[in-house]
């Protein structure tokens, strides 16, 4: 079988990495993929939101199975091109795709299908004072999000009045672009934040893990966010009653009320899920691995993946089931200095072999480039250095065993990785 994936971060090295080890593929290739990718998977130079060049590459290739890795390509409508030109695609319409792509749609589509979620109300542009007035009946903590995709950044949780009001102003002003002309505001809640993935084909949903992500740049939970610091699996909180009760109320639900509304739901369905002690409630969904999330969650896997994205493809996940290894892993995201914010590029990343010669170790490359034996930062995350174990302790430690052994001085890495599991600060 003749396998895309599309995508070039540590998510897509991790996709690639399980794909490649599958004796069905034949060959896999990965667009654009990256320099260390190519170590799996052989790379096409097209970009994931050229869905014109996509389509021809997979009709001149015969491609069996397209494996998006990010959200654009999705909400553009890469599934419905692939559909209309015979080409299997392990991902959501543009239609289903809203469940990301516009935070309305999904809080309307919970109201409409009682999927437990914050309470909410939406402004446009023209309706800022309104939001403004709702904003100070409800009083501080608040949440105002931009509608559309603004890569993590479109949040605020405010705790004063003045930043919540400052948030409507900066949105409606332009910050996010055409993603903030709409804003949704929600109620804070208050609880533990864990992640849930499902694999679905229409109908059939099959529980695929579940992680805890950390956001925030700084140890303790401090700074500005960023797509990930760093993940673990499986998330201890998420006990296998509040798996039962989160497929029950929220994933299942969702995946019947798309198909009666006419976009019917295939591809990976991420939850990002808070634990309140009114039971889980849906923070956001994506339609999408979590990045780092999917760099813990394909390393535990036992079942070979590709007859997974296959089966969700061709609506025959009720074949499937998932076995998963009695393993606990983390990844440590070693980002470059600055990052979130400006970083520099082109600095020398030594020390990888070493490293990834500890037990257990996989580096995945979030953004590196090579020139000969030469490995170089080429982005703000870089490198997500992976580890399993017996238990979380002894991933964590073999995690940071192999980040230590790698000479990254324009590097940065958060030390305190698991501190929620494990029950420590940095
Ligand atoms: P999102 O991009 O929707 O995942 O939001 C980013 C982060 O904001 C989440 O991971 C939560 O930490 C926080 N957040 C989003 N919505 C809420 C909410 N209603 N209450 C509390 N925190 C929230
Ligand atoms: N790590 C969070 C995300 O991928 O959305």
């Amino acid at each position: 079988m003749k396998v895309l994936v599309i995508g070039g971060g540590g998510r897509e090295h991790a996709l690639c990495w399980a794909l490649a080890a599958s004796p069905e593929v034949t060959t896999l290739y990965c667009a654009p993929g990256s320099p260390a990718i190519a170590e799996q998977a052989m790379l096409v130079p097209i970009a994931v939101d050229d869905l014109d060049e996509l389509v021809d590459f997979c009709r001149r290739e015969a491609i069996d199975l397209v494996m998006p890795g990010p959200e654009l390509p999705l909400v553009l409508g890469l599934a419905d091109r692939m559909d209309r030109a015979g080409i299997k695609c392990f991902g959501p319409s543009a239609a289903a795709a809203r469940l990301e792509g516009s935070k309305a749609f999904m809080k309307a589509f919970a109201t409409r299908h009682n999927i437990p979620t914050a309470g909410h109300r939406d402004f446009s542009k023209s309706e800022a004072a309104d939001a403004k007035a709702y904003i100070r009946d409800k009083g501080v903590p608040i949440v105002i999000k931009a509608d559309g995709l603004a890569a993590g950044k479109g949040v605020t949780v405010a705790r004063t009045m003045d930043e919540a009001l400052a948030a409507v102003d900066a949105a409606f002003e332009g910050a996010f672009g055409a993603a903030g002309e709409r804003l949704v505001i929600e109620d804070c809640l208050e609880g533990e934040e864990a992640s849930f993935f499902a694999l679905v084909d229409g109908e059939t949903v099959l529980a695929f893990g579940t992680a805890q992500d950390h956001k925030a740049v700084g140890e303790g939970d401090t700074g500005p966010n960023t797509g990930g610091m760093g993940a673990y699996s499986p998330a201890p909180c998420m006990t296998d009653a509040l798996i039962e009760q989160t497929l029950a109320e929220i994933i299942r639900p969702t995946v019947r009320g798309m198909a009666d509304e006419g976009a019917a739901y295939r591809g990976v369905l991420y939850a990002g899920l808070m634990l309140t002690n009114d039971g889980p409630k849906l923070i956001e969904f994506n339609v999408r691995f979590g990045d780092p999330e999917c760099q813990v969650l394909m390393p535990s896997l036992m079942s070979d993946f590709f007859p997974l994205v296959l089966a969700g493809a061709n609506g025959t996940l009720d074949q499937k089931e998932v076995r998963w290894r009695p393993v606990h892993t983390m990844t440590v995201v070693m980002a470059a200095n600055g990052y979130p914010g400006s970083y520099e590029k082109g600095t020398d990343i030594r020390g990888l072999d070493v490293a990834e010669a500890v037990d257990g170790v996989t580096i995945f490359h979030a953004g590196t480039t090579r020139d000969g034996d030469r490995v170089m930062a080429a982005g703000g995350r870089v490198l997500n250095v992976t580890a399993e174990g017996e238990t979380l302790t002894e991933a964590r430690d073999r995690a940071y065993q192999a980040v230590d052994l790698i000479d990254w001085p324009q590097g940065f890495y958060r030390r305190d990785i698991g501190w929620r599991a494990l029950g420590v600060s940095a």
